[in-house]
């Protein structure tokens, strides 16, 4: 008779620190506390958080990683760690819902995000980015992250949204320009509705209600457009989606108006970063910048996603994603209670000396060398059936605009920039500047 031996370990180890304490260091400082924890228990261990407190564990390990990413979405679920959202995003937004309802906005959404149309998208941001780059001078400091914001906000907006009036576009970008700097503070309204009443909550929210009734109007616009299929952007194709599916309704107005703002604050800053970060790096290394303003005249765009990529490892934009169990599940071997926050860290898996030789060093060079990249160690969309549904278009819309750049400037830059932790984005503290010499 054979003896299994029961080999399931409970919650990893992890710092005996009061809830508060590690809530703080969490929300303020992981970009340090994560690697000395690393260093202390590594690749597995735990820690609380506030309100709860609730049971993290963090991974890092890739074959954990992948564990997680393949597992069942309805005993994983990953939307419900962002009701924090809600009252921004709405309660329809694919960032917010799990299981059935999940399961349908990704299926109506996904087609908008395919490789094969990304095409159809990138002459418009290059056109963006090229009316951007036309007001920069020769011998000037560009303050990279505002100038990098800039032109993924009128992305969002021209070539998600679809705005294409001009007046309407001036008047849009302040309003969501004010929607998108939200900040921890301003969602405690959700847990306090009465703060909507007092400054600067009512502000905030008069803001977005304006910037909703926009969006409605555009929407109802749209429907009753009779050149939708002629039309490029991604409202014109999800208003079209579902509707050669009988078993998929398509979006009502309220879930299309809750996506463009899920699209808007999932899509806008993260991108902005991780060209600010990549520019930065390019401005660090002139051997590198050489190699990038060839690619860029040459339209080699392997090389400039190399970059593009190299700079999402070593500055990840988001730096963790977070799946909370529905059911006590063993996971990595590790048996843990319904409840618990399982957390591939992208900051740890792209860190880890195992996963990337001289971590530390940013080398584009590795995404070129057939499998020096192993499955599962760069994770900046995170996985499976959450994965960043915007992956393949930030990736388009970051090579259109290093191209746009390089081919008219050579960027440098005097030193590191520091990180800056902004709500849960990830952007360089001082705006990454830039001294720009005409080509
Ligand atoms: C450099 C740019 C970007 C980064 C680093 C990034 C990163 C991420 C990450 C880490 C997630 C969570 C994935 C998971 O839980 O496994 C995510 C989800 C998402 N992202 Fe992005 N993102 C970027 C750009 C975009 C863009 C351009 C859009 C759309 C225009 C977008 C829309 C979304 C949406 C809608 C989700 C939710 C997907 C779901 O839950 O099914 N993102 N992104």
């Amino acid at each position: 008779m054979t003896v299994t031996q029961d080999t399931t370990k409970g919650i990893p180890a992890g710092p005996r620190w009061p809830a508060w304490w590690s809530t703080w260091k969490f929300l303020k400082s992981r970009k340090e506390t994560m690697p000395k924890l690393h260093a202390k228990y590594g690749d597995t261990f735990s820690f609380k958080i506030l309100p709860g407190p609730r049971t993290f564990v963090i991974f890092s390990d890739p074959a954990d990683v992948k564990e997680i990413f393949a597992a069942d979405p309805s005993q994983f679920h990953a939307g419900e760690g962002n009701t924090i959202l809600e009252p921004v995003m709405g309660s329809h937004s694919l960032l917010l819902t799990d299981d059935d309802e999940h399961k349908r906005s990704r299926k109506l959404l996904m087609p908008a995000f395919s490789g094969p149309t990304m095409k159809a998208y990138r002459p418009l941001v290059e056109a963006i980015a090229k009316a951007e780059v036309d007001s920069w001078e020769d011998g000037g400091t560009l303050v990279t992250l505002d100038r990098m914001n800039a032109i993924t906000l009128d992305v969002i907006l021209q070539v998600v949204f679809g705005v294409s009036d001009e007046e309407r576009l001036a008047v849009l970008r302040p309003k969501v320009t004010k929607m998108v700097n939200i900040g921890a503070g301003m969602l405690l309204a959700w847990s306090w509705p009465s703060l909507y009443r007092l400054p600067p909550w009512r502000g905030y929210f008069k803001n977005q209600q304006e910037v909703d009734e926009i969006l409605y109007a555009e929407i109802r616009e749209r429907r009753a457009a009779h050149d939708l299929e002629g039309r490029a952007d991604v409202l014109s194709r999800l208003l079209r989606a579902g509707e050669d599916d009988p078993d998929t309704p398509p979006l009502t107005d309220e879930e299309m108006r809750d996506e463009l703002v899920t699209l808007l604050l999932a899509g806008h800053e993260t991108t902005a970063s991780a060209l600010s970060w990549t520019l930065h790096e390019l401005g660090r290394n002139p051997d590198l910048m050489k190699r990038a303003v060839e690619a860029a005249d040459s339209g080699d765009e392997v090389f400039l996603d190399a970059c593009l990529k190299e700079a999402m490892r070593v500055h990840p934009v988001i730096d963790f994603v977070a799946r909370t169990l529905q059911s006590d599940q063993v996971v990595a071997g590790y048996a843990l209670p319904r409840k618990v926050t399982v957390t591939p860290s992208i900051m740890l898996s792209h860190s880890r000396e195992a996963n990337f030789a001289d971590a530390h060093e940013y080398r584009p060079d590795r995404f070129l060398t057939q499998g020096e990249v192993a499955a599962n160690t760069w994770i900046p969309f995170g996985g499976g059936v959450r994965r960043c549904i915007g992956a393949a278009f930030s990736l388009m819309e970051g090579a259109a605009v290093l191209g746009e750049v390089l081919r008219r400037y050579e960027v440098t830059a005097d030193q590191p920039s520091p990180n800056r932790l902004r709500n849960i984005t990830n952007v360089p503290d001082d705006k990454a500047p830039l001294h720009l010499r005409a080509r």
